[in-house]
């Protein structure tokens, strides 16, 4: 199918990490995006007003998918699917998850994969990205980035190893299975070409800045303990229980060849991402 550079490309989420930088490589390429969120973008959508789902697909050929990172995710995406489909929708491309994928795989509670599969039942062309964690959770996601800011970083992370992605390569990854040929019903694992403890991610980046942030590891109870005094409800503590459990345990450190698969060359590494954190960091002269 060809994807014209005049229809909208509906990109859900598309204020956050993710959409919104697929947003911007769709624009910069010469398409038409339709960034979507609650609070600002080109269209209000929200996943918990059904009201808003149907503007925001008016004339729409494919849509960046990204959940409501709610326990009610998979019902919606399914939902929301259909609709598109009914709708006209040809091409749906899904943000997932490498770590649940994993999870799920150990038999963790909860219906991880829920989501990937209502994609993939649809009826239309998908494509299932799943990235490992992001660098730029470093700047850009508050329980990271706050102890970043605050120059200590508190995590139940251990010295397991992460291969962080850069959220540029996701970003073009999407953009490449949103427009072009060859990505139907492909699943994608993204990471990064190294991994990394997160001490040494927090050294790159504190020699990157020149101003040192301490990385503390912090056992699970003492985690859990810190959390709920900030007031995060259970579900979200137990989630990041889990998921930072899986990094200290060592089962994330794989390197996943989605990248050269999608775009044909290496996924940035994190001292490239490093630099664009420094630059951000630092006060321009
Ligand atoms: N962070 C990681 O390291 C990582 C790793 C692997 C996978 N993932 C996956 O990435 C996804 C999150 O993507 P992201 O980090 O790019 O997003 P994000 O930065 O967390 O931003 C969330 C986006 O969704 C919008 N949004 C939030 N609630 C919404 C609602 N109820 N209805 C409609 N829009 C809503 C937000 O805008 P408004 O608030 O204005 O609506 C914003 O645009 C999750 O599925 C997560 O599992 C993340």
């Amino acid at each position: 199918m060809t994807i014209s550079t005049t229809a909208p490309i509906l990109v859900l989420g598309g204020t956050g990490k993710t959409g919104r930088r697929v947003a911007s490589l769709l624009a910069e390429r010469g398409f038409t995006p339709r960034a979507a969120a609650r609070s600002a973008g080109d269209v209000r959508f929200d996943w918990t007003d059904r009201s808003t789902w149907e503007p925001a697909l008016e004339g729409v050929r494919a849509v960046f998918l990204v959940d409501s990172q709610t326990w009610d995710a998979a019902e919606e995406l399914g939902a929301f699917s259909r609709l598109a489909v009914a709708r006209g929708v040809e091409r749906l491309v899904l943000l997932a998850s490498r770590a649940y994928a994993e999870l799920d795989a150990l038999g963790s509670p909860g219906d991880l994969l829920g989501p990937e599969r209502a994609v993939r039942e649809a009826g239309a062309e998908w494509t299932v990205l799943r990235p490992t964690w992001f660098s730029q959770n470093f700047a850009e996601f508050p329980p990271v980035s706050d102890g970043m800011a605050a120059g200590e970083l508190r995590l139940p992370v251990g010295e397991g190893r992460e291969s962080f992605i850069d959220v540029r390569d996701i970003a073009e990854v999407a953009v490449a299975a949103l427009t072009g040929d060859g990505h139907a019903g492909e699943t994608y694992e993204l990471s990064g070409p190294r991994a990394l403890t997160w001490r040494e991610a927090v050294g790159e980046l504190s020699r990157a800045t020149g101003r040192e942030v301490r990385f503390t590891p912090l056992s699970d109870q003492e985690y859990r303990a810190e959390l709920a005094a900030q007031g995060w409800p259970e579900d979200v503590v137990d989630l990041f229980s889990v998921v930072f459990g899986h990094i200290r345990e060592g089962r994330s450190d794989a390197l996943s060849d989605g990248v050269r698969r999608a775009l044909g060359r290496e996924p940035r590494d994190f001292a490239e991402y490093a630099g664009e954190y420094a630059k951000e960091a630092l006060p321009s002269a």
